[in-house]
């Protein structure tokens, strides 16, 4: 893929290679390693803008992202405009100039809020969320899906009324909300959208090499790439995408993210939290059944630094 900065309203990034948001994996120690093997801009997982203004204990460490700030933007969920507005210029949200609307969440708590995918089935809604957040002077994205349900296309629809309400960029999740996160990106409902529109359209879903980036844009048109599941299988992708030497090895990658969340959590929660990872880290990697099992049953982030020192 043609690698190019990307203009966001009056911000500038850098390449249009992006991490997605992941909820319960991209917080601080995910991204701060992982921008710093190229992405040019990452984006923190969705963040309750209810819980912002009932002031919800957990947004501070969902936020944090010290010294990354200008990499990083923010992804709020909720389906109302009023709340949707008071969470962006709020104090937590103060340090970022980005601030992405989910309009794609396919979980059902938040689905049965009427938030995250289910304003894929009010655009009168979802106009009404965007254009209200535009009022702000944060810059408004938007991360939508094709579809609810297979054979949906509302991306064109959806990208044009992002655009019309005032967002900068919108980045497309070429799955259905039924399809959750398996299946064939819908390559023709991304390039339908991108024709559509003057602003940035960002194309996301089963990227997981350079040959996907590439396939990708050729068939979509697509201005940029957002990797999700791919920065953890591959934590040097952009490094491959961008064609540039990885700044550090895998085994460095993964001290450094274990020891910002050993900072973060302390000793064994830091442990537990990076089990999740081991699937991702370690897949397709030979003769390790043994490493893998004393990860997975790590209760201790010290120990967990000592097996991955020891056997990387
Ligand atoms: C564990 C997990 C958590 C996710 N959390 C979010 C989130 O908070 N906000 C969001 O917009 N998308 C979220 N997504 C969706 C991803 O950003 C992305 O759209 C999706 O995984 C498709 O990309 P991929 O095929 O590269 O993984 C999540 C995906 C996964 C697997």
């Amino acid at each position: 893929m043609r690698i190019k900065s990307i203009k966001i309203g009056d911000y500038i990034a850098e390449n249009n290679v992006f991490l997605a948001p992941m909820a319960g994996y991209t917080d601080y120690s995910f991204r701060n390693v992982a921008l710093k093997t190229g992405y040019g801009l990452s984006f923190t997982e969705l963040i309750s803008a209810k819980g912002v203004y009932y002031k919800n204990k957990g947004t501070a460490s969902l936020v944090y992202s010290k010294g990354n700030e200008d990499k990083t933007a923010v992804q709020i969920f909720g389906s109302e405009p009023y709340f949707m507005r008071y969470a962006i210029e709020s104090e937590e949200l103060k340090d970022f100039k980005i601030v992405d609307i989910n309009m794609g969440c396919p979980v059902p708590k938040v689905y049965k809020n009427g938030e995250g995918s289910a304003l894929l089935k009010d655009i009168k809604k979802s106009a009404e969320i965007v254009k209200e957040c535009a009022k702000s002077d944060k810059i408004i994205t938007v991360k939508i899906r094709t579809g609810l349900k297979k054979g949906d296309d509302i991306a064109s629809e959806f990208a044009k009324m992002a655009e019309d309400n005032g967002a900068k960029l919108i980045t497309i999740h070429g799955r259905t909300r039924d399809a959750y996160y398996s299946g064939e990106p819908d390559y023709k409902a991304i390039e339908k959208a991108k024709n559509g529109v003057k602003i940035p359209v960002i194309a996301n879903g089963g990227i997981f090499s350079k040959s996907d980036a590439d396939n990708m844009t050729e068939r979509t048109g697509a201005d940029g790439v957002m990797i999700a599941r791919g920065s953890m299988f591959s934590p040097f992708i952009a490094c491959d995408i961008l064609g540039i030497d990885p700044p550090f090895t895998k085994k460095e990658f993964m001290i450094n993210h274990l020891l910002s969340l050993i900072e973060m959590l302390g000793d064994r929660k830091s442990a537990v939290y990076f089990r999740k990872f081991v699937p991702y880290y370690f897949k397709g990697v030979d003769n390790i059944k043994d490493l893998k099992l004393k990860l997975l049953s790590s209760e201790s982030g010290e120990e967990t630094l000592r097996l991955i020192n020891e056997n990387t």
